[in-house]
């Protein structure tokens, strides 16, 4: 039995959204152990989390400077060997940054970094420190979504056609219009978030989904941003016309104004041989259209799926696979590489990934303020 990597934490305190997934998703597959931390810019806050959830108090630290510091004077078999990075989009780069600098793996949060600059450095860094990078673009996670992956790759749809992703909230719209409020949330200040919202925070997975489950890349954009109000600088809403390769076009559509939304990404590919939808409120079902035939539906579990698909499923058909079983397939891929193992490049997302991420993030800024002008990508 391989011993348990030992996991440190960063952010994603007990007030935070998205550390229960990723603590939660770290124990599933029985790979990790929490054993040091920094779950809040306050030592005290810090602290009290650690001690509400039963992790040793004496590695949780004031600070990410310093936990790598002290981490260092440890013993390597006792020392931290990877960090998940779960902060706010503008501690990502200078903590993934220092952390492979300093020689521990780095499992990390979307967007990778504030700027398609800073992505770029990190890259560097990456490279220098020959460490494992995975970045948590969850939605990958799901059995059907690897599915989806395996089986256009293996040419189930043809020559694809038409692409259409969408990614619609609705939460900011009860704080948008109330000046006070959007004034406090740290998706609206372009010095926590970067220089977008909507398509930062969400935009992104739905563009990361296009690119993991087709296998093509997106080469130019046309984006049109809706900001609301003339004060706020960051988008609430966006549409993204998108070339891909081979003649491949289609829509990136993300908004946080969709009122009444609630998790609404969903994926639409169409090929010369059928069609794929997938949506993630409905993670388990994966729909098959073939010209002239009934619908098909795929589920996790059954043998006709790919290898990649059965790996990240746990139980015989019929139990469901939640958000939790995506981010734990993340983790369970990153646990492979931390360890040596073999593993299939379907099973996390890359630093390759956030580069990209960062470039298609800028892009869709830079396209709006020109004037809504199409924009190469890298
Ligand atoms: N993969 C996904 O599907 C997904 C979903 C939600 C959020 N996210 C990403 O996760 C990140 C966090 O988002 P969230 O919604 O959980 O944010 P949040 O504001 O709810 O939580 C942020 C946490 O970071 C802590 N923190 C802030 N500054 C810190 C510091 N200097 N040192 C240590 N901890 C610090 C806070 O105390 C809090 O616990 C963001 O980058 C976001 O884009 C990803």
């Amino acid at each position: 039995m391989p011993k348990k990597i030992r996991l440190g934490i960063l952010g994603g305190g007990g007030d935070s959204l998205i550390g229960v997934l990723h603590r939660v998703a770290a124990y599933i597959n029985d790979n990790y152990e929490i054993v040091g931390a920094v779950f809040s810019p306050l030592h005290r806050d810090s602290l009290d989390f650690a001690e509400q959830i039963d992790i040793p108090l004496h590695r949780i630290y004031k600070d990410f400077e310093t936990l790598i510091e002290k981490e260092l004077q440890l013993p390597e078999d006792e020392r931290i060997q990877v960090c998940s990075v779960q902060t706010p989009n503008f501690l990502h780069y200078p903590m993934a940054k220092k952390l492979l600098d300093n020689g521990f793996h780095v499992i990390c949060e979307k967007p990778m970094t504030m700027t398609y600059e800073e992505a770029k450095s990190l890259q560097a860094s990456h490279k220098a420190s020959g460490k494992v990078f995975a970045l948590t673009h969850t939605y990958t996670g799901y059995p059907m979504v690897r599915q989806m992956r395996q089986i256009i790759k293996a040419g189930q749809l043809g020559k694809i056609h038409k692409i259409d992703a969408r990614y619609y909230q609705g939460w900011i719209n009860p704080i948008i219009h109330d000046e006070e409020k959007r004034a406090a949330v740290w998706r609206l200040d372009p010095t926590k978030a970067g220089i977008s919202s909507c398509m930062g925070d969400i935009g992104v997975h739905a563009f990361n989904l296009l690119e993991f489950t087709t296998g093509l890349k997106v080469k130019s954009l046309l984006c049109d941003f809706n900001y609301m109000y003339k004060d706020n600088v960051m988008d609430v809403d966006g549409t993204v016309l998108v070339r891909m390769d081979d003649h491949v076009k289609g829509v990136i559509r993300a908004s946080q104004v969709a009122t009444g939304e609630e998790n609404g990404l969903a994926i639409r590919i169409y090929g010369e041989k059928g069609g794929f939808v997938w949506e993630q409120e409905k993670p388990n079902f994966l729909y098959f259209f073939e010209e002239g035939k009934p619908l098909q539906v795929y589920k996790p579990g059954h043998p006709y799926n790919t290898k990649l698909s059965l790996d990240g499923t746990k139980l015989p058909p019929g139990h469901p696979e939640g958000i939790f079983d995506s981010m734990a397939n993340i983790y369970w891929g990153a646990a492979k590489a931390i360890r040596g193992e073999a593993y299939d490049d379907g099973e996390f997302p890359t630093m390759e990934d956030g580069v990209r991420g960062m470039n298609f993030i800028e892009s869709t800024v830079h396209s709006h303020k020109q004037g809504n002008v199409w924009i190469d990508m890298d």
